[in-house]
């Protein structure tokens, strides 16, 4: 399975901030933005990666990640020359999709809760159709809503709907099968002149192979792309990082536990970072994966 993380956009609803940078490269906390939705990817257990960037930031994002290979993945990156809408990743993404499935998060999208890793897994497992995710929310009208039946089926995905059918919200997160490329040829922009993920969900659901996977009260998500949300996200995640003494969205650590770097890889990135309480920590929980620290207390803990 492929990933894309699509980092685009012109982050006017961050301005002043964005004119110089990039939205996801923004700090939330310790850390930039895009390091929560690659953290999922891998945990999705995805290790084939694009980044789709405007391409005047794709330099920088380059320089964060290189070519992946020091967290055992491989990342490439590419560049939208327009915000032109979620689903013009699979345009822009076509040759690294190059036929098989592919899992798309959006670059300001962060999750953190229990279970998640293994939802993650057996999302990506799914071997046809897509699966899309809900999320209960106060005010779904800013997001795509999905509507359910009493029996829990999808029925319907409505994009900003002024009146809402639900508040089950659906995240920047999806897992596609193959057809999702030749789909979005098929598409036309909607109203605000964008092609439209929701428009994509919604072929899937015609075809009756479109899986609504529900969040439960235990997964936390924000998208990060307010000032407000924005310091809520920064927030979240020192309360939890300083309550728990772990770190949310630590790539070096995932790609540990994963299985991607041997653990004397992973102290080697942390030293690296040494002078910063991040690297100190990556240094620690290296050491500590090597002297036997239980994994199922890590896969629900990242
Ligand atoms: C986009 C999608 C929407 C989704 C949201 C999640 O909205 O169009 O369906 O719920 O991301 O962050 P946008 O960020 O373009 O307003």
């Amino acid at each position: 399975m492929k990933g894309i993380i699509l980092a685009g956009g012109n982050g006017t609803r961050l301005q002043p901030l964005t004119f110089a940078g990039s939205k996801q490269l923004a700090p939330v906390y310790d850390k930039p933005m895009i390091y929560y939705p690659l953290s999922v990817l891998m945990l999705a257990g995805v290790r084939d990666i694009l980044i789709i960037t405007r391409p005047t930031e794709l330099p920088l994002f380059r320089a964060l990640f290189g070519d992946g290979r020091r967290l055992g993945l491989s990342i490439e990156y590419a560049a939208q020359d327009e915000p032109r809408g979620i689903a013009d990743a699979f345009r822009v993404g076509e040759d690294h999709i190059r036929g098989e499935h592919c899992a798309l998060i959006l670059g300001d999208n962060l999750f953190h809760g229990a279970n998640l890793p293994s939802l993650l897994r057996r999302s990506a497992l799914k071997n046809s159709g897509c699966v899309l995710f809900g999320h209960e929310v106060a005010d779904p009208r800013r997001f795509g809503v999905a509507e359910i039946d009493r029996k829990g089926r999808l029925v319907s995905i409505e994009e900003k709907p002024r009146h809402p059918r639900s508040n089950l919200a659906i995240p920047g997160m999806y897992f596609f099968d193959a057809q999702v490329v030749d789909i979005t040829k098929g598409l036309v922009p909607s109203a605000r002149g964008e092609l439209e993920i929701t428009d994509v969900l919604r072929v899937y659901l015609e075809q009756g192979t479109a899986e609504l996977v529900w969040l439960g009260r235990g997964v936390t998500w924000m998208d990060t792309g307010t000032h407000e949300s924005l310091l809520e996200a920064g927030t979240f995640v020192r309360d939890m990082q300083r309550r728990q003494g772990t770190r949310l969205g630590c790539i070096e650590e995932i790609a540990m536990y994963m299985g991607y770097i041997d653990p004397d890889d992973c102290h080697a990135l942390g030293a690296e970072m040494g002078g910063s309480p991040y690297g100190q920590y990556v240094m620690e929980r290296a050491r500590a994966f090597s002297t036997g620290m239980p994994p199922t207390a890590l896969s629900e803990e990242l």
